[in-house]
């Protein structure tokens, strides 16, 4: 199944309540991380930067922007439909962005690459981006210690990227650490047990991920990168 008709049929009431809870134990730890980062708290409070939100789904991480002046792009009229705000949302593929070039002051670009041809798609993200622009993008960690089925069976085009295919021209990275170190086992205990603990593990993960033993092996991959 190609990537558009995935999510155009893609229903979260499908989805069982074990994952569930790891899909939102995985959007906490990106919120946290993403939130205490400089680069974002900088943009965010400047009164006349403007945001896009690429790959926005139904807006999972719209909290993370919805005081600044942003857009929400995705290439799924079902996410977009589901994602409930009524303007600045835009039906787009991000191989082909429909803005003129250095347009934003930051892009997020969150669980898409792993879909798309990576380097088009960063290649149109800096195009896009002013200058000293900034993207912060995860993708599905392809060093990782864990394979995680939950991330890694998707019967669509999902190929897992490392921080080494990130040397792309004209950005360099201010950031990186990898985060998400649940094991699939966890994923037998009943669903009460499952929250408290995953309650409990969030500071463990967050420890793991700046570690020198672990640093590279989370199953997700957040990198900062700034336009030259
Ligand atoms: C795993 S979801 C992540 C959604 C959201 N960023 C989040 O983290 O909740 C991947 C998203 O990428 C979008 N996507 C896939 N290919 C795309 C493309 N070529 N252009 C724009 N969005 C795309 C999908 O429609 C879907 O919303």
């Amino acid at each position: 199944m190609n990537v558009k008709d995935f999510y155009e049929n893609w229903n979260l009431s499908n989805i069982p309540k074990y994952a569930k809870l790891l899909m939102n134990f995985e959007e906490e730890l990106i919120f946290d991380i993403i939130s205490n980062l400089d680069e974002f708290d900088k943009i965010k409070n400047k009164k006349d930067a403007l945001i896009l939100d690429c790959g926005c789904g139904f807006g999972s991480f719209y909290n993370l922007t919805k005081d600044s002046n942003t857009i929400y792009l995705d290439i799924s009229l079902n996410l977009l439909k589901k994602f409930n705000i009524k303007t600045n949302k835009i039906c787009g593929d991000i191989l082909n962005l429909p803005f003129k070039d250095k347009s934003f002051d930051l892009i997020l670009c969150i669980d898409v690459l792993e879909h798309v041809d990576y380097k088009k798609a960063l290649s149109e993200i800096k195009r896009v981006l002013k200058n000293n622009g900034v993207c912060i993008v995860v993708v599905v960690n392809k060093n990782s210690i864990i394979n995680e089925e939950l991330f890694t069976d998707w019967k669509i085009h999902h190929q897992p990227l490392g921080i080494e295919d990130f040397g792309v021209e004209g950005f360099y990275i201010t950031y990186w650490k990898t985060f998400y170190f649940v094991h699939p086992i966890f994923k037998i205990l009943p669903t009460k047990i499952l929250e408290k603990f995953l309650n409990f593990f969030k500071k463990v993960d967050n420890k793991l991920g700046n570690t020198k033993m672990f640093k590279n092996k989370g199953q997700f991959l957040i990198c900062v990168f700034k336009v030259r």
